[in-house]
């Protein structure tokens, strides 16, 4: 599903009606002949090959010449080549089309170099610009020829095809969480939902209030009710095709063996967060509460490139979206909600809702007895103090599930730290009228938290991303833009192809 601007071709050669030459330069070595100067004229015009680095210059073909420093050869790797694709792509803003050697520079499988830098110039190029009228900030870059000779095409062809699915899908889920609250209610994500189930070939369940309410789904009708806005919980399931017939033939000789890894992802889709009856203080800054459903966006992006990826799992997913509003019928402080599993909760505080409609999607995807879950969610402001826009904090009850999503943290560089799953802390959040309340206080915030979510997992292996920090850029860096980053997306997409059983 194509929502980025940018045409991608592989050639063996360079094409000469770009307008802009794009050439990867080292920190510490001699500079490929085509840049036309040496290291120390590079020198004396403060070019020197720094990571990120660009220098554009005009050439003698009425082309620019943009040189983009790598750093030093040996530590190009993938996450390298992602950020000097980036500042590539930013450094060519102004033209329509690039040729660039890029991807087959950097060290490293060439792959997964190329679908690095695939994946860097898209991210810098895309912008949510539907609601401005000038568009001039957007970049112009339309079309773009990786060179790639010989042998390294085919895998450049492979890595550059992977690096456009999974950057589409990003794009996709950074739109849906920039929108306004009102251009994108629940009621719309999940008929957006449907048409990208529909494109990619995925199956889309919607579920509305009155189905909510009769599934006993008590933390998402709690959090709705202060809404006009009704809500809407969207079930997404994959299965790689020929699954049924592979199953089949291994199903006589051990029925257990033949059923696929299932991994199910929870995302929480607050449309806005205004706190309800808790209400947020007015700083503009909770503008970005816009974007409390950015957990359940990267989720659908995630199930939207299964397919063109040719994922070997089962993935399903859950979507929880509702906003949380204030109003005559909205949940109060000393409200108590039975959740899907059962289990009573007794409001402490409105604006800790994101729990709430997690709890119900956990309990559903535990009725499902997978293999593994994990949940994404923009959950705590507690876990953006302790580990900033950078990185996520990620919990769980099972280290070796843990460890996996680390990993994809890793192999994506999208940052998560791991914070303990401290059963000590689990007291906080007793209460004397219910099983549980639904704050923990002000200490290890993320982590009550997590042991609040824990609850509805029937102890089955599952891992908790805390994306409160890194959901937001206040400026573009890298590949990252300002406002929404729609992170995780590419953490679940490696999650969702790596995911083994134990
Ligand atoms: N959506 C917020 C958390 C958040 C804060 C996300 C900043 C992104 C940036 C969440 O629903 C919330 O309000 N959490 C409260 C919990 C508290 C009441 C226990 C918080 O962190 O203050
Ligand atoms: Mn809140
Ligand atoms: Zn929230």
């Amino acid at each position: 599903m194509k929502t980025n601007q940018i045409t991608f071709k592989v050639a063996k050669i360079a094409d000469s009606t770009a307008k802009a030459i794009g050439i990867a330069v080292a920190s510490d070595s001699a500079p490929a002949k085509e840049v036309g100067m040496t290291r120390e004229q590079l020198s004396d015009l403060g070019f020197d090959g720094k990571l990120g680095q660009t220098l554009v210059l005009p050439n003698s073909k009425k082309q620019l010449t943009i040189v983009v420093g790598i750093g030093e050869a040996a530590k190009a790797n993938a996450d390298a080549m992602r950020n000097a694709a980036a500042a590539l792509a930013r450094a060519s803003a102004k033209v329509v089309s690039l040729s660039t050697s890029l991807a087959t520079a950097g060290r490293g499988d060439r792959a997964t170099i190329a679908q690095a830098v695939t994946e860097g110039l898209i991210l810098a190029t895309h912008r949510y610009d539907a609601l401005k009228s000038d568009k001039k900030a957007t970049s112009k870059l339309k079309s773009v020829t990786l060179v790639a000779p010989g042998a390294t095409n085919p895998a450049v062809t492979n890595g550059s095809k992977r690096g456009e699915i999974i950057a589409d899908a990003v794009c996709l889920a950074r739109d849906l969480a920039n929108m306004p609250p009102a251009h994108l209610t629940a009621k719309m994500i999940a008929e957006r939902a449907q048409k990208i189930g529909a494109e990619t070939g995925v199956k889309v369940e919607v579920f509305n209030k009155d189905q909510l309410l009769a599934m006993g789904c008590g933390g998402m009708i709690g959090v709705n009710r202060g809404s006009v806005n009704p809500p809407r919980m969207v079930k997404i399931s994959y299965r790689p095709s020929g699954a049924r017939s592979a199953a089949k033939k291994s199903a006589s000789k051990n029925a257990a063996k033949s059923k696929l890894p299932h991994l199910i992802l929870v995302g929480k889709g607050v449309m806005y967060d205004s706190g309800g009856i808790s209400l947020k203080p007015s700083d503009p800054s909770h503008a970005m509460m816009k974007a409390d459903m950015t957990g359940a966006a990267a989720v659908l992006a995630t199930m939207s490139t299964l397919n063109a990826l040719g994922c070997k799992n089962q993935v399903t997913a859950y979507m929880m979206c509702t906003d949380n509003l204030p109003s005559g019928s909205a949940m109060a402080m000393g409200d108590v909600l039975t959740m899907r599993n059962g289990k009573t909760v007794e409001i402490h505080n409105t604006d800790a809702e994101g729990r709430l409609v997690l709890a119900d999607g956990l309990s559903l995807a535990a009725e499902q007895k997978p293999d593994a879950i994990v949940d994404i969610a923009t959950l705590t402001g507690a876990c953006a103090r302790a580990l900033g826009p950078h990185m996520s904090g990620v919990m769980g009850n099972n280290q070796r599930f843990v460890d996996q999503v680390l990993s994809a943290a890793n192999a994506t560089d999208e940052q998560a730290w791991q914070l303990p799953l401290e059963r000590k802390y689990r007291t906080l959040i007793d209460s004397y009228i219910a099983d549980m309340k639904n704050v923990g206080g002000p200490d290890a915030g993320a982590i009550t938290a997590a042991l609040f979510l824990d609850e509805f997992t029937s102890g089955l292996p599952w891992a908790h991303i805390d994306i409160a920090g890194p959901m937001w850029a206040d400026g573009d860096a890298g590949w990252l833009q300002r406002g929404a980053t729609a992170y995780g997306t590419r953490l679940l997409v490696n999650l969702a192809e790596s995911f083994k059983r134990r």
